[in-house]
């Protein structure tokens, strides 16, 4: 497996089922589906429904019942971005190479694009329901379809979010530091590779340990961002550098020092890489399941370079 390739071609194929379910811009309230599609349109690495997909694909032979799900963690995301980047909280300029949905659409339809994201997720997700045909289906569709909620809510990125603001200004002891990162870049990943391997038929053991993994993705995913935000440029990162300076946000980089950092980042990867490879495939679970773990082992490890 050349990894770029594959990384190339999952991406554009979470791309694809992402558009499929992305609203029409028609009808009386044309303008706020405007800004939903300018936000979810402006080309994200799409990172969390490559790593669902992978997951699914580590349990489960390829089809499309995981799809629905891909798209909601997406949109997730994207209303996530979309409210950060509000005057009221990071007040960004920048987001994925292009002026913040609030600057081109206002602020009132900043937070009413943002809105519309989240509740189109759950809209999406109801969608999966539609495919099930066993009672076991409906049940991993309705266990998906809660840690998925949950992991987006006051219990998972909301939750880190407002701490996040809370701590503008302050000095957050480390235990408060990493709560923040695991809740508010942390659950989300964690969502994806358990939503992927809940929908793929795997065990509650198995769920857990995507769980442990993601987790420490998770937290090294937010310590790059934040190295990003001090050695990047805002043309190479699509967003402005120096936000969390300027925020006066205390991060894992001004905490512990660029090179701790990276340290730190590194490790945590590599740690999440070999719990993943220690993961035992049982011999049903063979040929392309094997590949897909592969390519999620490769993906942790390249993300330790990533540069936007
Ligand atoms: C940015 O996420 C926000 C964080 C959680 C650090 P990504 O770096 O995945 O953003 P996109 O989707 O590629 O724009
Ligand atoms: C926010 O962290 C993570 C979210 C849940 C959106 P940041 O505020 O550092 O994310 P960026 O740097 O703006 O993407
Ligand atoms: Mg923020
Ligand atoms: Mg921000
Ligand atoms: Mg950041």
């Amino acid at each position: 497996m050349i990894f770029k390739e594959e990384w190339e071609r999952r991406r554009a194929e979470a791309e694809e089922i992402f558009g499929q379910y992305l609203p029409k811009e028609t009808g009386t309230q044309k303008r706020i589906l405007e800004a939903v599609n300018y936000a979810a349109l402006a080309g994200g690495k799409r990172l969390r429904p490559v790593f669902m997909m992978a997951a699914y694909e580590m349990f489960h032979e390829k089809d499309d019942r995981i799809a629905p799900f891909m798209a909601a963690i997406e949109m997730i995301h994207t209303y996530s971005l979309v409210h950060d980047d509000l005057p009221a909280m990071d007040d960004d300029d920048y987001r994925r190479g292009r002026k913040t949905t609030h600057l081109v659409f206002g602020e009132a339809f900043g937070v009413l694009a943002g809105d519309a994201l989240l509740n189109l997720a759950y809209e999406t997700t109801a969608e999966a329901f539609q495919s099930a045909r066993t009672l076991e289906d409906y049940k991993k569709t309705g266990e998906a379809l809660r840690i998925l909620s949950k992991k987006a809510g006051v219990y998972g990125m909301v939750g880190g979010q407002s701490v996040d603001v809370e701590c503008e200004g302050k000095t957050p002891d480390f235990p408060t530091l990493q709560f923040i990162y695991h809740l508010k870049t942390g659950a989300l990943i964690e969502a994806a590779l358990m939503v992927g391997a809940i929908m793929g038929g795997a065990d509650k053991e198995e769920i857990d340990r995507m769980e442990q993994i993601a987790s420490r993705v998770g937290l090294a995913f937010q310590i790059q961002d934040d190295i990003l935000d001090v050695v990047s440029t805002t043309q190479e990162l699509g967003k402005p550098v120096g936000s969390d300076e300027k925020n006066e946000k205390m991060t894992y980089v001004s905490y512990a020092g660029l090179e701790e950092a990276k340290q730190k980042q590194e490790e945590l990867s590599r740690e999440a890489q070999s719990m993943l490879e220690q993961m035992k495939m049982g011999e049903e679970k063979k040929g392309s399941r094997l590949e897909a773990k592969e390519f999620l082992k490769q993906l942790i490890l390249q993300l330790i370079h990533r540069t936007h």
